[in-house]
């Protein structure tokens, strides 16, 4: 449920029609519900009422605007972080660092560094190596991390290959044949506090059956490293929830995730840390684009948006189906291809696409925009990056300013050797 509806026939945010925000920030634009944002966060917790003892980190790549994350902040959640710039973003939200852990395959020494000094809550170590590299910093500091190890549990998450985490051949976690040795090997080190394992098999997931083979196996290598005589007290599940992008899809619901967590985990006696980004974010956004005209094809028309590939990669990218429509539905359809402006063919968003019947001018959008949208634009085509708002009930705030493609090319510099 969101809270992009229609309304006298016009599109809502909340109670903003989006022309107005159209007109007053211009196009393309992503607009984010903060009421959508509030309901997903508290759906989720309240889905995972039977787990006694929680930590829900919003993984911040899936939507790093600030305000974003302040809105969350104030809903009681962390934020999972795979970069220093995503963990300096949340405690810039206000998220304290005990709630912060840090994923990610390759941290920096520079990046180590600055998460020891802002004293994080986790460290999901995904290597031997880094996990002796972190000991060693930690050391050095007088410091000691808390931290888990990151497992690959090889579990195929049956979604699209570019977003899937944990089979043996991704690059993400230590095998879980290893794990007990590797584990052992760190326990021992000054500077680190190794307390749990931590799991993510991948993103969009469409059936619960492969994460609860990744967590039993996870509760399996709990005990097996308990019978080893290390104290675990934490478990990190990841993220991966999808989320409906076609009306009729069929999803697991977050109670539904929640029960199951709930029942396989009911006798790991841990604290449990969970890191959901798409279904926080995905339906509290759409990207608000203009219609820049409607050009004649040999079969279906193609309609030419001002949004493009840079602000909306996900189609290009996997291939992935965003639902489009008119922000004013003129009550007629028509079948059509969409795309935008950028000169190559992956700048596609859809082929033959049943959708209203648009013309030069009209407003449109990309629903489920809100999770792996804006924050992976680029200014390919030297296009700038679009601006981002905030809807709150009646009001509206420009929460990320557009950066044209003249302040993008004022940070480059042509040497005096070539003038
Ligand atoms: N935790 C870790 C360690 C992750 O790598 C991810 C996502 C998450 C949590 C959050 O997963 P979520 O709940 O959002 O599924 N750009 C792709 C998605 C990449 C996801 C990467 N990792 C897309 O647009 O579909």
């Amino acid at each position: 449920m969101d809270h992009f509806t229609y309304r006298d026939g016009v599109m809502h945010a909340e109670n903003v029609p989006l022309p107005r925000i159209a007109e007053d920030v211009g196009t393309p634009v992503y607009v984010y519900s903060r009421a959508t944002l509030e309901r997903h966060a508290r759906v989720f917790r309240e889905a995972l009422d039977g787990v006694p003892d929680k930590l829900i980190a919003f993984a911040v790549k899936a939507n790093p605007n600030l305000s974003v994350l302040k809105v969350l902040s104030r809903e009681g959640y962390g934020a999972d972080v795979v970069s220093v710039g995503e963990m300096r973003r949340a405690l810039a939200a206000g998220m304290p660092p005990e709630k912060i852990v840090f994923s990610g395959v390759g941290k920096t020494r520079a990046e180590l560094l600055a998460a020891l000094e802002a004293n994080i809550g986790q460290f999901n170590i995904e290597s031997e190596e880094e996990g002796l590299e972190l000991a060693e910093l930690a050391a050095n500091l007088g410091r000691e991390a808390q931290c888990a190890l990151r497992i690959n549990p090889d579990v195929d998450a049956g979604t699209h290959d570019k977003i899937s985490t944990g089979k043996a051949d991704n690059k993400f976690g230590v095998p879980i044949s290893q794990a007990g040795q590797i584990f052992g090997k760190l326990a021992v080190q000054e500077g680190v506090r190794l307390r749990g394992v931590a799991v993510h098999i991948g993103s969009q997931l469409g059936e619960l059956d492969p994460l609860e083979r990744a967590f039993t196996k996870l509760g399996e290598l709990v005990t097996s490293l308990r019978g080893a005589g290390h104290t675990i007290t934490h478990v990190d599940l990841g993220g991966g929830l999808g989320v409906p992008y076609r009306a009729d899809d069929e999803l697991p619901s977050p109670a539904e995730y929640g029960t199951m967590v709930a029942r396989v985990t009911r006798d790991w006696g841990v604290r449990l840390i969970f890191e959901p980004g798409r279904v926080i974010a995905g339906n509290a956004g759409v990207l608000l684009t203009r219609v820049v005209r409607v050009k004649r094809g040999i079969k279906d028309p193609f309609v030419i948006v001002d949004a493009a590939m840079n602000d909306l990669a996900r189609p290009a990218l996997y291939g992935a189906y965003h639902d489009f429509v008119a922000v004013q539905p003129k009550g007629s359809d028509m079948t059509a291809n969409i795309v935008g402006p950028i000169c190559e063919t992956g700048d596609t968003f859809a082929m033959g696409r049943l959708t209203d019947k648009l013309e030069s001018g009209d407003l449109a959008v990309f629903r489920t925009a809100g999770a792996y949208g804006a924050t992976m634009a680029s200014s390919y085509n030297s296009r700038g990056f679009v601006a981002e708002v905030l809807v709150d009930g009646d009001k509206f705030a420009v929460v990320a300013d557009r950066i044209d493609a003249g302040a993008i090319m004022d940070a480059e510099r042509v040497p005096e050797w070539l003038e």
